[in-house]
């Protein structure tokens, strides 16, 4: 299981400014590769890592959803091949992007398919750093299963 860190709570109180930082900084302990999660459907972790986004998770789950897998192409195999496009590499670590949540309708079979193939990449990166967007919810629901580390913004009255 990979280390990971997680950075949730208010809105701009510095999570992915944060998270940036933690990735270079992991970077530079040689702690490679790392995984890091743009968790926040206001996708901009990018930036601060100056890196330019290719796809997201959502877009694959919402091309499968639709029946979008080209022909003579199994869904498992549509699935991997999205996730290998959504994946940025740079420098010591890999950024991927999770992109617009789930709209209505069932999304059962493109999530599960999806968790598979998560739960196989993350096995390949020592370290994960994940930046969630502004809220509580990560905390009390605990979104970000196995977290080692969660680092909360939170704001003064
Ligand atoms: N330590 C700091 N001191 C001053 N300004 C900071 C600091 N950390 C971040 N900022 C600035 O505050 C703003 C918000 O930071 P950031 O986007 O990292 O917050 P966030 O918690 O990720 O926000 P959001 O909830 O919108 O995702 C940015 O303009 C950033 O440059
Ligand atoms: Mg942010």
């Amino acid at each position: 299981m990979p280390f990971s860190i997680a950075l949730a709570g208010k809105g701009g109180t510095g999570k992915t400014t944060v998270a940036g930082l933690l990735i270079k900084y992991l970077v530079k302990m040689n702690k490679t590769p790392i995984l890091a999660v743009d968790a926040d459907s206001n996708v901009n972790l990018n930036e601060v890592l100056g890196l330019k986004v290719a796809d997201t998770l959502g877009n694959a789950r919402e091309e499968m959803k639709k029946g979008v897998v080209p022909g003579g192409m199994t869904k498992d195999v549509f699935i991997s091949m999205k996730l290998q496009q959504a994946i940025v590499e740079d420098d010591g670590f890999d950024l991927i992007v999770m992109g617009q949540p789930e709209g209505s309708g069932c999304y059962c079979a493109a999530n599960t398919l999806l968790i598979n193939f998560l739960d196989k990449l993350v096995g390949n990166y020592p370290y994960i750093v994940m930046d969630n967007e502004a809220g509580m919810e990560h905390i009390s629901r605990l979104t970000t299963n196995n977290v080692d580390i969660l680092l909360a913004g939170f704001r003064r009255p």
